[in-house]
This record gives structure tokens, C-alpha cells and sequence, in this order.
């Protein structure tokens, strides 16, 4: 006897249920497991009546022996009309090519957490990738066929490598290694990876790992810089002791902190425009302010936080302007990026900007400027005196948004505190005229810091409440405050057309 149920449309199983998760728990097996189930088109038999009792529980009219979905019935308490229901949210693809690095081995936990995801991963590695990882680990944990050779006829009678490049919803490149990213930048196409990369039309999403010095090395740095020009989007690296055992910028990106990106990527495809028709100016990294032509005072901003909120407001559809200190972060796609230096551009580049019906207030601004740079370079004295520099406060960017007389509808500041998080945010909020504080610690209580991090943690303060986010990928982050703006702004508009609808009438009346 067959052990296996064919014909059930799984996808739909798996949105009734409530997700891959879901149907993982309730069949106690990992998502490689869906993974196959999905490739088969069916489960295995004795799924059949957990299923089924899951998807009735639910509220599903389900046919006993395919568990096809015949309808859902009305729910405890619900009210809605029977339905017809069928799956109309196909699982998303992505491609993941695996480049010769050390870090390889971490693509393959990337597959896997994809695939948590609702993501069907299909894998590419290159020559020097096989030096590190087996195909067959990867083909083990995606359920899918790894590809290697470009002149498989086996591969090209199949699959082809247009059709491989084509059938993607989105590229991944974790490790980009140095030599991979330099074959990319030039346009070359001499192995399955570099064609795929050529052929796709689908959003690219790079992790680059390497030695530090391979990093920071101007070839690199120009690769780097050609291919966020083109559009392709980039995660890490992030800083910290190295598998060579150097320390630096070099380190691959955390896999939660790619696939987060990746699903950034993913969702600006799918996720609702429901910001569509609203500004929004966000402010990020840090500002520079100059003491002489060669000497500056900075901080460690590195621009992450306020550039994934640009990011994830622009994915929801919202037209973004991003103001930027100088940060070593590729524009996020869809914003249009102004780039700038000293906090009183920063205010300028806001302020022409406006109007605006959100802005965001990410970037780490200097408090003070030397008064008077100097335009030439400073010289020693001689007589061992240093020369004495005079601080002036900066223009408020925060209070000046807050109070401006094109005042955006809703306008969010950050506050990073060294102590008392949320006695110190609420005083910033009263102080400043903000309506939101997303308030963070500098230093975190293992040490670390938060800035240059990809995680973070953090409270929205907003009047009286106060929510606490647990420590999670700066993506993420971002994603659940523009969650919060979102229904804010949705009910705000409501509330507007409210107003148009009373008074309208009142007017009407008269
Ligand atoms: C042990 C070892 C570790 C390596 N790690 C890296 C790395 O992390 N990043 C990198 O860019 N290159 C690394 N390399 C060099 C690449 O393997 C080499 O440039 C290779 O040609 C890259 O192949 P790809 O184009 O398939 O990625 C390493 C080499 C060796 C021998």
C-alpha cells in the first residue's frame, strides 16, 4: 500500500493550518520534512487524521480521504459566510549560492531557517564552495537538487541555467567571497554562479566573509560599491575574531540577521502598500563634524537601525527620503538616499525635504561642533601648547522636526542611554515635542555595544505605554516599528476621512 496521500493541494494545508511551523508541530518532524512533503505534492499516510482533525478544529470542511478543502465553516463567534478556499500564497523561492569561504558551512543553517519561513530553497554552490561543504549536505536539508556544473547536459536538459536564474524570487550569495563578488562586479560568467547572477532578474541579496584586509582592500571596497550601484543588496559583514584568527569588519553577517534581510527582500514584493501615498524622512548613521580640513569629532553610529527603517518603511510602499551621515552601508533599495556630513546639513537636507507625514529620527547626531573649523590644517605650535577647540551646540533635529510649522503627522526620535532607559527616554519625549521614543542602551549588560552591532533590543515609548522589544536582528526591529506605524498612520487617515465625512455633511446641512 501506498504510504504516502496523493493529490492534496499541501500549500492550502499549510495557510489553514496556520503556517509551516504549524504543521511541523503538529506532525513533531523538522521543515526539511515539509520540505519534502511539498516536493512530493503529498504527505506521508499517517499525517492524514492529525491533519485533518487540525484543519476541522480550525473551522475547514475537509474531504475524509483527499483533505481537500471544501470550504470553512463559521467559527465560534464568527460571522462570516461559508467560503471557498483555496491557497493562494504559494511558497516564495529563493535561490542560495554558496561561494568558497570558510563561513560556507553557515549557508547551510541559512537553508534551513529559510525554510521555517515558508521559503523553498534550492541550492548553488561553486567549485571552491565543494571545498568546504558537501553538495549533499545541502541537497539533505533543502530536499532539493544542488547545482554545481553549468555544462550538465543533465542540469540544462532539466532545468537550464536561464530558467534556475529566472524561476527565483530573490538571489542569495552567503559567503560572497571576495573572489565571487570581483567575478560579479565585472560581469563575468564563468561558472553556474556568476551566469545565474548575470541572468536573474530577481533581487540579489549578498553576505559577504572574508579576512579583514580582503575586506578593507580597495578592490574590494570597488567590487562592493559596483554592485550596490546595480541594485544588488548586501548583509554584514559584521566585526569580531575571525575563523583566521585576526580581528576586524570581515565576519559573515548571523544567519537570523540573513535570513531577516532576505525576508525584507522577499516582502517588498508581497507585503501591502499600505504606507503607499506617505512620506516618510528617516535620519541615519552618524554626523561629522569637522575641526580643521583633515580632523573630525564622529561617533560609532554605523547607520544599520535607521537604514533597515528606511528599508522596511519603503517595503510597505511609503516613498522615503533617507538623510545618511557617512555610514559604509549600501543605499537600501527604493529610498532616494541624501547623503551628508555635519548635523546642521543633516537639519537642512530634513527641512527640505518636508513636507512629510512620518519622520524618523535614527541618526546618532553630534550635540556639539567646533566653533570656527579651521579651513586649513592645524598646526603644532611648537611651544607644547595644543590648541584650544570651542564647542557650540548643534541645531536640535529632533525638537526642530517636532515643532516645525510643516510638522510631520507623526515624528519618532531615538534615544540611546547609558542608564535609567525609560525615566530618561519619557524626559526626551516631553523635552523635545516628539511623539515616539524608541529608546535603546549603549551598552548592553554582557558589554557589548550596540552600535556597528546587527542586533538589538530596545523600548517604544509612546505617551503613556511602553513596549519592550527583546533582543532581535536590527532588521526585525525595524519591521516591528513600522508594524506600529502602519496602524497608526491607518488610524489616523480613518480618523481624517472621519472628519472630511462630518464635515462635509455639516456643510451640506447649511
Ligand atoms: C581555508 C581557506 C579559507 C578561505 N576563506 C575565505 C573567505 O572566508 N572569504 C574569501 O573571500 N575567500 C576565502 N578563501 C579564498 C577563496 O576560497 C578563493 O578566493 C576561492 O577562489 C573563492 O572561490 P569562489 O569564487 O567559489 O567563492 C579561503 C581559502 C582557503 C584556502
Amino acid at each position: 500500500m501506498n504510504e504516502y496521500m496523493k493529490n492534496c493541494d499541501l500549500a492550502a494545508i499549510i495557510t489553514a493550518l496556520g503556517g509551516r511551523q504549524a504543521l511541523q508541530d503538529l506532525l513533531d518532524v523538522g521543515p526539511s520534512a515539509i520540505s519534502n512533503y511539498l516536493a512530493r505534492g503529498e504527505l506521508p499516510q499517517r499525517a492524514h487524521a492529525p491533519v485533518c482533525e487540525a484543519l476541522r478544529l480550525r473551522g475547514y470542511q475537509v474531504h475524509p480521504g483527499s483533505l481537500e478543502i471544501l470550504g470553512q465553516t463559521q467559527l465560534a463567534g464568527g460571522t462570516g459566510p461559508t467560503t471557498n478556499f483555496r491557497s493562494d500564497r504559494p511558497a516564495q523561492r529563493v535561490l542560495l549560492i554558496v561561494g568558497g569561504g570558510i563561513a560556507a558551512y553557515k549557508a547551510l543553517e541559512v537553508a534551513r531557517r529559510l525554510q521555517d519561513h515558508n521559503v523553498e530553497v534550492t541550492g548553488v554552490m561553486t567549485t571552491g564552495a565543494q571545498q568546504f561543504i558537501t553538495p549533499l549536505s545541502l541537497a539533505a536539508l533543502t530536499a532539493s537538487q544542488v547545482y554545481t556544473d553549468l555544462f550538465s547536459l543533465t542540469d540544462e536538459a532539466e532545468m537550464g541555467h536561464i530558467r534556475l536564474a529566472r524561476e527565483a524570487d530573490l538571489v542569495i550569495v552567503a559567503p560572497a567571497t571576495a573572489n565571487l563578488m570581483a567575478r560579479a562586479a565585472n560581469g563575468l560568467a564563468d561558472d553556474l554562479a556568476t551566469t545565474i547572477l548575470l541572468a536573474t532578474t530577481a533581487p540579489v541579496l549578498m553576505a559577504p566573509a572574508m579576512n579583514p584586509a580582503m575586506w578593507q582592500h580597495p578592490a574590494t571596497a570597488e567590487n562592493v560599491a559596483r554592485l550596490a550601484n546595480r541594485g544588488i543588496q548586501f548583509v554584514g559583514p559584521t566585526a569580531g575574531d575571525m575563523a583566521c584568527g585576526e580581528d576586524g569588519v570581515g565576519r559573515l553577517a548571523e544567519p537570523a540577521a540573513i535570513v531577516q534581510a532576505a525576508l525584507n527582500c522577499l516582502s517588498a514584493d508581497s507585503q501591502p502598500d499600505d504606507l503607499s501615498g506617505l512620506h516618510a524622512i528617516v535620519t541615519s548613521g552618524p554626523t561629522v563634524e569637522p575641526i580643521d580640513s583633515v580632523r573630525f569629532i564622529a561617533n560609532r553610529s554605523s547607520g544599520k537601525q535607521g537604514h533597515a527603517i528606511a528599508s522596511a518603511l519603503a517595503a510597505r510602499g511609503a516613498e522615503v527620503t533617507l538623510v545618511s551621515g557617512p555610514v559604509s552601508l549600501p543605499a537600501p533599495a527604493n529610498v532616494r538616499l541624501v547623503q551628508v556630513e555635519s548635523a546642521t546639513e543633516m537639519l537642512a537636507a530634513c527641512e527640505a525635504a518636508l513636507p512629510a507625514d512620518i519622520a524618523v529620527c535614527a541618526a546618532a547626531v553630534a550635540d556639539w561642533r567646533v566653533e570656527n573649523a579651521s579651513s586649513g590644517k592645524l598646526k603644532k605650535t611648537g611651544n607644547g601648547q595644543p590648541p584650544s577647540l570651542t564647542l557650540v551646540e548643534n541645531p536640535d533635529i529632533l525638537n526642530s522636526l517636532s515643532t516645525h510649522q510643516l510638522r510631520p503627522d507623526l515624528v519618532i526620535g531615538f534615544a540611546a542611554e547609558a542608564s535609567d532607559l525609560q525615566d530618561n527616554a519619557r524626559a526626551k519625549l516631553a523635552r523635545k515635542g516628539c511623539d515616539w521614543i524608541v529608546a535603546n542602551a549603549v551598552t548592553r549588560s554582557d558589554g557589548s555595544s550596540v552600535f556597528n552591532s546587527d542586533m538589538n533590543s530596545a523600548s517604544l515609548i509612546t505617551g503613556e505605554t511602553a513596549i519592550d522589544w527583546p533582543m532581535m536582528t536590527k532588521a526585525e526591529l525595524a519591521v516591528r516599528l513600522v508594524n506600529h506605524i502602519t496602524d497608526h498612520m491607518a488610524d489616523r487617515l480613518q480618523a481624517a476621512t472621519l472628519r472630511d465625512l462630518v464635515s462635509q455633511s455639516a456643510s451640506n446641512r447649511t
